[in-house]
């Protein structure tokens, strides 16, 4: 088969019956080693056929920065740093979507943000609104809002990380019309992934949590262990896979981004409808 007709056929049967072939990477990042960090990944997306990939969080650096100085020199542009021209790149040839973790910085701030790359080229950028613990000292607070791209398949909402911990995020993202939330994550808590079944549930939407693996303790007292677990989660709940808690994996599965579209649970029920939004102004 020529060249062509390789894309060709690979372009269809990732669009037949309205499915999508999404997927995760799970890296082990050597901190620091941004260069090596991405071309692993790069060679991990190579392996696999998907239309949508998620990575995990600050994949291209490693995660434990001593200090916000630290993190600012390895901080990149977006679109214009290394990292996000890379992404682009890669994805071009695979005709995949590509949604990773990178530390941004931009007119002197430093956001843990999510660059969102397509087939054409530069798509947007999240920037991570729940900073956790020592992320504080470090990252500016995100300032971009919740934002849902329309890549035609489907509507892709971002969220990062710790994220999962605020149930607004993802429900709002919904009620902007996700139908797959991706989940850029370097986990350390124990309840990330589970709590991820429950936001799906919530709000009858896919979830791909990228997860990394490895131990980072860079700083004394703080050792971190990444759990690992990156998971494809569907609007009825299902873990379709779960990832190792010790090893780099890459996983694609088929799935109907459609399916979340309908927020009907029985016939009496709409889990968006039914709000009782008159009964929550006075808390928000
Ligand atoms: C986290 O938000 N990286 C735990």
């Amino acid at each position: 088969m020529n060249v062509n007709a390789t894309h060709f056929t690979r372009v269809f049967m990732k669009k037949i019956n309205n499915n999508l072939k999404v997927g995760f990477i799970q890296t082990s990042p050597v901190f620091g080693k941004v260069e090596k960090n991405i071309e692993k990944a790069v060679s991990q997306i190579n392996k696999i056929n998907a239309g949508l990939i998620v990575l995990p969080e600050l994949f291209n650096t490693g995660y434990q920065f001593i200090d916000r100085k630290e993190a600012f020199n390895f901080a990149e542009e977006i679109p214009d740093g290394v990292t996000t021209q890379r992404l682009i790149s890669a994805a071009q040839p695979r005709d995949v979507y590509i949604v990773s973790g990178i530390a941004e910085k931009s007119k002197g701030k430093l956001f843990n943000s999510a660059v969102f790359v397509g087939p054409n080229g530069y798509i947007g950028t999240y920037r991570k609104s729940h900073l956790f613990r020592n992320e504080n000292n470090i990252f500016d607070k995100g300032d971009t809002g919740y934002l849902v791209f329309d890549i035609g398949s489907a509507k892709i909402g971002i969220m990062i990380c710790f994220d999962w911990r605020f149930p607004e995020v993802a429900r709002v993202l919904s009620l902007k019309g996700a139908d797959i939330l991706c989940h850029p994550s370097n986990l350390v808590l124990p309840h990330g992934p589970d709590s991820m079944i429950t936001r799906c549930l919530e709000n009858h939407v896919f979830a791909i949590t990228a997860d990394r693996v490895g131990i980072e303790n860079r700083k004394k007292g703080e050792t971190l262990k990444f759990i690992g677990k990156s998971q494809v989660v569907t609007p009825s709940g299902e873990v379709l896979r779960r990832g190792s808690e010790e090893n780099e994996e890459e996983w694609v599965t088929d799935i109907n981004p459609q399916e979340a579209r309908d927020k009907k649970i029985n016939s009496h029920n709409d889990l968006l409808k039914d709000r009782r939004v008159d009964l929550m102004h006075e808390m928000l």
